[in-house]
């Protein structure tokens, strides 16, 4: 029977994930794409570290040698930083392969050229699981308001920066000790600097602005700020006048121009973002016909992140499946 075969650009919390979703719901997988998905390759960095996963399965450190892999259909790439993942994804889609990406920070920046290159070789590149983790934002934007014109979005897209918040608020713990568990769990970049320095955030933000707007904003010109300087005095104290710090990422128009900041804000009950606690990501769109809503879900970790993935595959195949259908 024919399988897709799929390769894993790292086996870290998300690749990991990518891999438990793929086994776990094999069937599901197999009567929607009339397919089993079988991993067939898997890239890290490190040859040394020891890893849970089957024997058979070819693990390398050279890129090169994935490319080798005969019949290979999909690659879904969580790698760390720009490079070496914009170099690898340019490559596989030159090859007719087909990419998933959970890379926020090479998308931000390479998102718009990867995407063209697609179209270029009739391959598809999908980025759900790189903004909000499982919350299905990208594809909300791009196939519910089609017709609608966005006009604003505000956004919590950081997990651990909520999490953190929300840890020294309700459980009164210092910001290390939450920034720990942040990490224990899954949550934060391999340099957490990158989240609390609202970087992780500032990234998804650029790439909802190319989906959204059509554009980014001059990238020098957002306001942008993590959330190292909220000590937990201040958290104490504005959860005594029942406020909350939330990081909030914010892109709208003025005066024609697009428009965004990144930052701590402190706000009130009445704010649609105040109960987004925890791990949880939420976005608030602003669209011309629908007027306001807000999605809300995990941020972060391995099966949500690992179920944008999954479902990006689904995408692609189901709509491979149907325009094979109308040609015969
Ligand atoms: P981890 O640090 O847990 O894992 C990274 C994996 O990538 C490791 O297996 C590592 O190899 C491998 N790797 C790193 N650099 C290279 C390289 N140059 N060549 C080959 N392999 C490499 O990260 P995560 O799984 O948490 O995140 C992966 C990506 O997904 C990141 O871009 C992150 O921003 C994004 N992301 C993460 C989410 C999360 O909740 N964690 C959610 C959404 C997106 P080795 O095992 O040998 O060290
Ligand atoms: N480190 C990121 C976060 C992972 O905490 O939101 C999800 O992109």
């Amino acid at each position: 029977m024919a399988k897709i075969k799929a390769a894993l650009l790292g086996y870290g919390t998300v690749g990991q994930g990518v891999y438990t979703a793929l086994k776990t719901h094999r069937q599901r997988l197999k009567g929607l794409l009339g397919e089993e998905v079988e991993i067939v390759g898997v890239l890290i960095k490190d040859p040394h570290k020891r890893r849970d996963i089957d024997s058979n399965i070819f693990i390398t450190t050279e890129f090169k040698d994935i490319l080798k892999i005969p019949g290979l259909q999909v690659i879904f790439e969580a790698i760390v930083g720009e490079e070496p993942g914009y170099t690898y994804l340019r490559r596989a889609i030159e090859k007719g392969i087909q990419v998933i990406t959970a890379n926020k920070v090479m998308f931000a920046r390479y998102g718009k050229e990867l995407l063209q290159k697609g179209k270029e070789y009739d391959v598809s590149v999908r980025y759900e699981a790189t903004t909000a983790g499982g919350v299905p934002i990208i594809r909300t934007l791009k196939q519910i308001l089609q017709v609608n014109k966005i006009e604003r979005i505000q956004g919590i897209l950081n997990g651990t920066s909520n999490f953190i918040l929300t840890e020294m608020r309700n459980n009164e713990i210092s910001f290390d000790e939450a920034l720990k568990l942040a990490q224990r769990n899954g949550y934060a970049e391999e340099n957490p600097t990158s989240d609390i320095s609202g970087k992780d955030a500032f990234c998804k933000t650029m790439i909802l602005s190319e989906l959204a707007f059509g554009k980014q904003p001059i990238w020098s010109e957002v306001e942008l700020q993590g959330i190292t300087a909220i000590t937990s005095e201040q958290v104490k104290q504005a959860s005594q006048r029942n406020l909350k710090y939330k990081h909030i990422a914010d892109i709208y128009q003025e005066n024609g121009d697009l428009k965004a900041s990144v930052k701590p804000i402190l706000i009130e009950e009445s704010h649609p973002l105040y109960s987004v606690d925890g791990v949880d990501n939420a976005i608030t769109v602003e669209a011309s016909l629908l007027g306001r809503f807000t999605l809300i879900g995990p941020g972060a970790g391995k099966l949500p992140t690992a179920s944008a993935m999954v479902e990006d595959l689904a995408d692609i195949y189901t709509v491979k499946n149907r325009q094979l259908q109308l040609s015969i």
